[in-house]
């Protein structure tokens, strides 16, 4: 068997398997955009990242682009009813049949308890799941350097960071060439206000998900690796 024909099989294999849907919590620049790539990739999912689909909403210039930049920018979480309509109809994409990574929503109870309705009606290959969340523990000096040092890809969205992940060459997506950007809301200001709201607002969460049997923490301080191959073992445990 050939490298190639190889490949398709194990890709046709990780394509029959229904993941459901995963939550990925934690707070800004604890590692859930990097891991839900890598678990995207493995299982042939969707990754649904709240805070990329307003990124894309801003480039392109759209009435909610326009709502959700202010808050954005400083740090501040966008008000609940700018993203339902956007997250439902997300989720009803066909990409979204087997299972979703879910990045960064929910960030509040209310969304939570406006989720667990929308996941109650669905059913995945046939079957109702429920979610499996998995929650990123990093500590306050790891995450600073984490968002001060993070930089992006604009064409291909992959992330890179200075201290812990850097590109080959400064400032170069390894993959296209393209030159890096740094995030507006990265800035020393809207750092601060993004780990306040984290604080007050989405850490209520863990303990949603705990009292539900729902949650696995994850130590995000490992190696990426370590923490892939931790978060695989906690989806897989389902
Ligand atoms: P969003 O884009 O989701 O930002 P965030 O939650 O602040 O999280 P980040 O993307 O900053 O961090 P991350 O956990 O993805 O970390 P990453 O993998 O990049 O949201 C932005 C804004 O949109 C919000 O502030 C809000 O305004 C709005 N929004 C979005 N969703 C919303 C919602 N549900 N409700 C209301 N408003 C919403 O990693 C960070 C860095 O660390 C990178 O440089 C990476 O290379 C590095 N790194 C990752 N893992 C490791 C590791 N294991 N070791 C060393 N370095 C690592
Ligand atoms: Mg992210």
């Amino acid at each position: 068997m050939t490298v190639a024909s190889n490949l398709q099989q194990t890709a046709g294999q990780l394509k029959a398997i229904t993941i459901g849907p995963v939550i990925f919590l934690g707070a800004p620049g604890a590692g859930k955009g990097t891991q839900a790539k890598r678990i995207a990739e493995r299982y042939l999912i969707p990754q649904v990242s709240t805070g990329d689909m307003f990124r894309d909403h801003k480039s392109r210039g759209s009435d909610l682009g326009k709502k959700a930049q202010g808050y954005m920018d400083s740090g501040q979480l966008v008000p609940d009813e700018l993203l339902y309509q956007m997250v439902e109809d997300r989720l009803n994409q066909p990409d979204c049949a087997r299972g979703f990574i879910l990045d960064g929503f929910p960030r509040t109870v209310p969304q939570a308890e406006w989720l667990d309705q929308v996941l109650d009606a669905k059913t995945f290959s046939g079957s109702p799941m429920q979610p499996v969340v998995v929650d990123f523990a990093v500590g306050y000096n790891q995450l600073l350097q984490r968002l001060t040092g993070r930089r992006s890809c604009p064409a291909c969205g992959r992330i890179y960071n200075v201290y812990f992940q850097p590109p080959r060459v400064s400032d170069t997506c390894d993959v296209d060439g393209s030159r890096m950007l740094t995030r507006k809301d990265d800035a020393e200001e809207a750092i601060s206000k993004r780990l306040k709201e984290y604080e007050e607002k989405t850490l209520p969460l863990a303990d949603y998900y705990r009292r539900r049997g729902r949650l696995r923490v994850v130590n995000g301080e490992q190696s990426a690796d370590v923490v892939t191959a931790q978060v695989i073992a906690a989806v897989e445990e389902r």
